[in-house]
C-alpha cells in the first residue's frame, strides 16, 4: 500500500496552436497552464476518485503519478521517495483495450508475471485472479471473444495479479453500458474491500465517484487546482435517496462542477 504525496505541482505544455488569435497567443514560447499548484496528501489503502471538468488535466496528473510523465514543477513522492519516472514494480497503470487481442484471457494474465521462475506457483495465481474477476472458463478465449464488460474485468485481472502497491485508473468504466458499469463499479470496490490497494481513479461519473471512494477531489477548470476534498466514512451500499449525508455531498459535487441545475 502506497501513502502518495503531492507536492505544490505545477505542469504546463508549450502552445502549439498554428492560429494564435488573442495577444497573449502571439508572444512567442506561450505555455498552456494545466495543473497549477496541486498539493494532495493520499492516505495508503484509500481509493481516491478525482473528478473534474473534461480538459482540466487529471490524466496528466495521472501520468505525473506514475512516472510516465514529468512536472514543470513540484513533486510526486511515493513511500518517502520522490518520482523520477516509471517504476513499473509497484504501480500498475489500468488501461481500457489493454489486453493484446492475440493473446488468450490466460496469456494476458500470465504477462504481469513474465519474471517469475515457478511454473506452479504462478499458474496458481492467475487461476485466482481469472477465479476473481469470474472469468473462469474463459482464459482460453480471445479477448475478441468476450463482451465489454468481460475484458474490462480481465484487465483488472491483470493489474491483481501483480499485486501493485498502487493501482491507477483513468476512466476505467467508459464505454460500458449502464448495467455492465454498475456491476464493475461493485467489482472495484469489493476488490478494494478485500485487498486495499492504494488507488487512484478518474471518473467523469459523480456517482461512481461517492460510491466507491474513500477520498474524493474535485479538480478546477484548468489551469487546474484541486477545488474540493472529501473523505466518505467507510462503509457501503451508498445511497443519496436514503442517506442525507450523501446527497449533501452529492449536490455540492455537482455544485462545484458548476452543474447545479442538472440535480
Ligand atoms: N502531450 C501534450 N502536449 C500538449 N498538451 C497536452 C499534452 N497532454 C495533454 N495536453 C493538454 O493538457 C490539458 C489536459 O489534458 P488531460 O488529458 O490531462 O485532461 P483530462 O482532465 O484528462 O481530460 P478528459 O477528462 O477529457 O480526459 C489539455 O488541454 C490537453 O490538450
Ligand atoms: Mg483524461
Amino acid at each position: 500500500m502506497s501513502q502518495i504525496t503531492i507536492h505544490d505541482l505545477c505542469k504546463s505544455y508549450p502552445n502549439r496552436r498554428k492560429n494564435r488569435r488573442t495577444e497573449k497567443d502571439q508572444e512567442p514560447n506561450t505555455q498552456i497552464g494545466v495543473l497549477d499548484h496541486v498539493n494532495l496528501n493520499i492516505a495508503p489503502g484509500h481509493l481516491t476518485c478525482i473528478l473534474g471538468p473534461s480538459g482540466c488535466g487529471k490524466s496528466t496528473l495521472l501520468m505525473i503519478v506514475a512516472g510516465f510523465d514529468k512536472p514543470t514543477s513540484g513533486e510526486v513522492i511515493i513511500d518517502g521517495k520522490l518520482v523520477t519516472g516509471p517504476t513499473s514494480d509497484n504501480i500498475f497503470v489500468f488501461q481500457q483495450g489493454g489486453l493484446l487481442p492475440w493473446m488468450t484471457i490466460y496469456q494476458n494474465v500470465e504477462l504481469g508475471l513474465r519474471h517469475m521462475q515457478e511454473p506452479e506457483e504462478k499458474r496458481d495465481k492467475i487461476h485466482e485472479a481469472i477465479e476473481l474477476v469470474e472469468l473462469e472458463g474463459f482464459q482460453d478465449h480471445y479477448p475478441g471473444q468476450l463482451s465489454g464488460g468481460m475484458k474490462r474485468r480481465a484487465e483488472l485481472a491483470r493489474a491483481l495479479v501483480i499485486n501493485p502497491k498502487l493501482l491507477i485508473m483513468d476512466e476505467p468504466f467508459s464505454g460500458l453500458d449502464f448495467l455492465t458499469r454498475l456491476h464493475m463499479r461493485e467489482e472495484v470496490v469489493n476488490m478494494h474491500e478485500l485487498f486495499r490497494k492504494t488507488t487512484l481513479l478518474v471518473t467523469h461519473d459523480i456517482d461512481d465517484a461517492i460510491a466507491m471512494s474513500d477520498h474524493l477531489i474535485v479538480m478546477t477548470d484548468r489551469p487546474s487546482r484541486v477545488r474540493m476534498e472529501h473523505i466518505i466514512e467507510p462503509g457501503h451500499p451508498r445511497n443519496y435517496e436514503k442517506d442525507k449525508e450523501i446527497a449533501e455531498l452529492r449536490e455540492e459535487i455537482f455544485f462545484t462542477l458548476g452543474v447545479h441545475y442538472a440535480v
